[in-house]
């Protein structure tokens, strides 16, 4: 290779369209995928204090916000709810008529185009706010899956055209491939357990009251453990690995990229949008410029598409 002064680098860069024609990695609609939250009531928007992407809505008011979501060409929604009641083993997650459940089948009817598809966990739903059901202070694995099993299929049944399970046990992919031979799964796969899911968890009231998530989640400090969960993962019958966060685990993005050839997907989390959000609230950044930055990040590491907050926005941005 020549190098200076024959090889200039700057040469490229001296225009958009010079740009533009040697940019390496793109971020388009078909990439981003909006999370909403549903809860009981009618005309409910409850925004966590200076999140506006993040916010309960009742279901009136999702299929108010998917409809205008689907005329700017968000194309994917990810539907979580916040039951009216919970109990010891998350029984509104797979209710017929649970929050979800009754989101689903309003914006089947009312925003025909927009894929639908749901988190299937069970810390919304549970009083004690763990992901699975409690056994002598411990969460369960195999009594859990069959919980998540019910929950997926409730899911389908009322109009989900995905599920992505987010629990983080053990066979869940497999129990609900059992259960659901045609039905696409995103598994939350390299799912870790994160300080970033704050406004989460404050939206969706998801606090675990005891202990944490680390007996479930996994650890900050692990790659190649994340490789294993995606192998066992695709091997169950996902269809699409998730790394979750995103903006701190960009190598894991890039391992599992690297290592499989399905989809790979991250989730851009609550936490990772509230700091730009803070920052730039406070002067010191221009949202718009650190978002797409952030977004094209995501991608260029080795994501096909990702979970954001800013899908809204990614739409009136390009
Ligand atoms: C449910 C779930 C969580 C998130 C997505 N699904 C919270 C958690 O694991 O505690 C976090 C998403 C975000 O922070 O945006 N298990």
């Amino acid at each position: 290779m020549n190098s200076f002064p024959v090889t200039r680098l700057r040469r490229l860069r001296r225009s958009d369209t010079l740009r533009a024609l040697v940019r390496e990695t793109r971020l388009s609609l078909d990439d981003v995928v909006m999370p909403l939250f549903a809860c009981p009531g009618e005309g409910v928007v409850l925004p966590v204090e200076g999140l506006d992407g993040i916010a309960r809505r009742s279901v009136d008011e999702i299929v108010r916000e998917a409809t205008e979501l689907a005329a700017l060409g968000v194309r994917a929604v990810l539907l979580f709810g916040i039951p009216e009641e919970k109990d010891e083993e998350g029984s509104g997650a797979w209710e017929a008529d649970g929050i979800v459940q009754r989101t689903l089948r309003a914006l089947r009817t009312e925003v025909p185009g927009l894929t639908l598809m749901t988190d299937v966990c069970l810390c919304e739903y549970t009083s004690h706010g763990h992901c699975g059901v409690l056994s002598d202070g411990e969460v369960a694995n195999d009594e859990t899956l069959e919980l998540l099993v019910r929950t997926a299929s409730s899911h389908v049944e009322a109009g989900a055209d995905v599920v992505a399970p987010s629990d983080m046990m053990d066979g869940r992919v497999a129990a609900i491939r059992e259960a659901l031979p045609h039905t696409p799964i995103i598994a939350y796969a390299a799912k870790y357990a994160s300080s970033f899911y704050g406004p989460f968890r404050e939206v969706a009231d998801s606090t675990p009251s005891v202990g944490d998530r680390r007996g479930y989640q996994m650890d900050p400090a692990n790659v190649r453990e994340a490789l294993r969960e995606c192998a066992l993962d695709l091997d169950e019958g996902a269809d699409v690995l998730m790394v979750k966060p995103a903006l701190a685990y960009l190598d894991v993005i890039r391992a599992v990229r690297e290592r499989f050839d399905c989809p790979v997907a991250a989730y851009n989390v609550s936490g990772e949008y509230a700091m730009v959000k803070a920052a730039a609230a406070a002067g010191h950044l221009d949202e718009r410029a650190a978002a797409l930055e952030s977004l094209v990040a995501i991608r260029r590491a080795g994501a096909d598409f990702m979970f954001t907050y800013w899908a809204k926005d990614v739409a009136r941005w390009l």
